[in-house]
């Protein structure tokens, strides 16, 4: 294959060309649009880090610092908290929140847009060379202010995504009107369209979730992944496949591609009453994007993007997927046909115990 024939057509393709129409709308549209390929170049530089590996220094090293949820922050999540930041000023963004900062960051007060961002998700796997990735949250600025912007339903979102650093660099975006998924081409440095119209497979047999925590789970994860385990055995009479690679970026990806449910709930654990994940950055830009793809993303009882949060970096126990798993999922919360102790299975593990 020549050189030629491997480079991709952008003519129309390209991110910016495919934003044209929204930032020709004017109003909260344009901006929100604008914003996005600010993001999508802070993007670029975080990729071109990432591709380094060792040779951009030691990007996996913790710094020493926290974030404010006590998390320890490695050298490329402030690296890449510093990109986006960089990007984004001479933008339209009003009020920046982020995971590794303590509070709400005031930008442009005459900006009429507020940026919610996980810089770098899945930094356990930064040194694994295992894929990882950005997600963002785009909002109108409130005229109540920097809270008021991000304290309110997901549902208001103009704009989510995410970029995972995988394989490949790829860039799955919704501005309300579906989910598309654009390529980074190396050579031109620019996000090419690859799919408009992503939808989440509807019939997988997969599911994801750090099984580790087993004991810690309420019961009707633990009947859920019960069911599951017992596969054709079991009340659901077919067999079922586990992944779990610790990149919310990269769950998301693979359910985008081929199906299946995430969960991260809520367990007993001290701290993970709400489960792990971040509302304001992490969940509600990955539910607005499951809702686009005609999936669907609850907390076992309530969708994610009707939850309101009340501080920052509040966490929301998260399942997102395909729709029917999803409202299966519900069912065991709040159906009581779905009630019953757990499994049987697990409590006769005593009896083989020496
Ligand atoms: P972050 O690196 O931004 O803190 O996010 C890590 C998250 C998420 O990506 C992943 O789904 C989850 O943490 C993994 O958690 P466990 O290590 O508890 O499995
Ligand atoms: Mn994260
Ligand atoms: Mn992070």
């Amino acid at each position: 294959m020549s050189d030629a024939t491997r480079r991709p057509d952008l003519s129309g393709r390209t991110l910016e060309a495919c934003l044209e129409p929204a930032i020709a709308e004017g109003g909260d549209k344009s901006a929100a649009a604008r914003t996005v390929l600010a993001l999508a170049t802070a993007c670029i530089g975080i990729s071109d880090l990432i591709a380094l590996g060792p040779l951009a220094g030691s990007l996996g090293a913790v710094t020493g610092g926290a974030n404010a949820d006590g998390d320890e922050q490695k050298e490329l999540d402030v690296q890449a908290n510093d990109l986006i930041l960089a990007a984004l000023a001479g933008t339209a963004t009003a009020f920046y929140a982020s995971e590794e900062e303590d509070a709400i960051m005031t930008l442009d007060p005459a900006g009429s847009i507020a940026v919610a961002v996980d810089p770098l998700d899945g930094s356990s796997n930064i040194d694994a060379n295992v894929s990882i990735g950005t997600i963002f949250s785009v909002m109108p600025a409130s005229p109540d202010g920097a809270s008021a912007s991000f304290f309110r339903p997901g549902r208001d979102q103009l704009a989510a995504g995410y970029v995972i650093y995988g394989p490949h660099t790829a860039l799955v975006l919704t501005i309300g009107d579906g989910v598309g998924l654009f390529i980074l081409d190396p050579a031109s440095r620019q996000f090419v369209k690859a799919r408009t119209n992503l939808a989440i497979p509807v019939s997988t047999r997969e599911y994801a979730i750090n099984a580790s925590n087993y004991r810690h789970w309420t019961n009707p994860i633990r009947l859920f992944i019960d069911d599951c385990i017992a596969g054709s055995e079991g009340p659901r009479g077919r067999d079922f496949n586990m992944r779990w690679v610790a990149s919310l970026v990269a769950e998301t990806h693979r359910i985008f591609s081929r199906g299946g449910v995430f969960l991260y709930p809520a367990d007993n654990r001290p701290g993970y009453q709400s489960g792990r994940l971040r509302l304001i950055y992490e969940a509600a830009p990955i539910a607005f994007l499951a809702e686009q793809a005609g999936g669907a993303a609850t907390d076992g009882t309530a969708p994610i993007l009707d939850k309101i949060p009340t501080t920052l970096h509040e966490r929301t126990p998260l399942i997102f997927g395909s729709l029917e798993k999803v409202n299966r999922i519900t069912g065991y919360h709040v159906d009581p046909a779905f009630e019953r102790s757990v499994s049987p299975l697990f409590e006769q593990r005593g009896l083989f115990r020496a």
